[in-house]
């Protein structure tokens, strides 16, 4: 599996955390940036280039990485047919893969610890998508976005 991981200039500590984190499970990682703490990269610049790799195909899932996390999902989730889940408990994070589908996982470097981080990417990563009653829900969420002309617009 391939994951892009991808944060703002607030939030590279952690994920360079994580990326070597799951480098060293032996998931092959790619990193989006933010590069270096010196160089403003705003959330949204980020969340956009993790979402828009998973809607072409060039990776299977993203890391995603602010303040807070709320951020750079919530610009991860403009891109039609992503979903990013806010995380900073484990069960949230089994959750966000198993009821939601979530490609995404998004946290924030100001409010989870380093450890507790890594617990909860790997419950996200370790959680299988279920189907029956929660696919209906997600293919829900899709058809808002095709009621908009969303969901096969095309990536610039
Ligand atoms: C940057 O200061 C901060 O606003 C950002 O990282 C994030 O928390 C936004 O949601």
């Amino acid at each position: 599996m391939k994951i892009g991981f991808g944060s703002d200039h607030a939030a590279i500590e952690l994920k360079s955390v994580l990326l070597e984190h799951l480098k060293s499970k032996g998931y092959e990682c790619v990193d989006f940036g933010a590069y270096s703490p010196d160089q403003k990269v705003d959330y949204p610049i980020a969340g956009r280039k993790v979402a828009e790799a998973i809607r072409r195909g060039d990776i299977d899932k993203g890391v995603l990485v602010c303040g807070t996390g709320v951020g750079i999902s919530l610009a991860a989730n403009k891109v039609p047919g992503i979903r990013a889940g806010v995380c900073s408990d484990c069960f949230t994070a089994k959750m966000v893969k198993e009821h939601n589908h979530c490609q995404i996982i998004a946290m924030g470097q100001r409010v989870v610890g380093t450890e507790l981080a890594k617990m909860i990417v790997d419950n996200f990563f370790e959680a299988e998508e279920l189907g029956g009653r929660h696919a209906k829900r997600v293919d829900m969420i899709t058809q808002i976005e095709r009621d908009y002309g969303y969901a096969d617009a095309p990536i610039k």
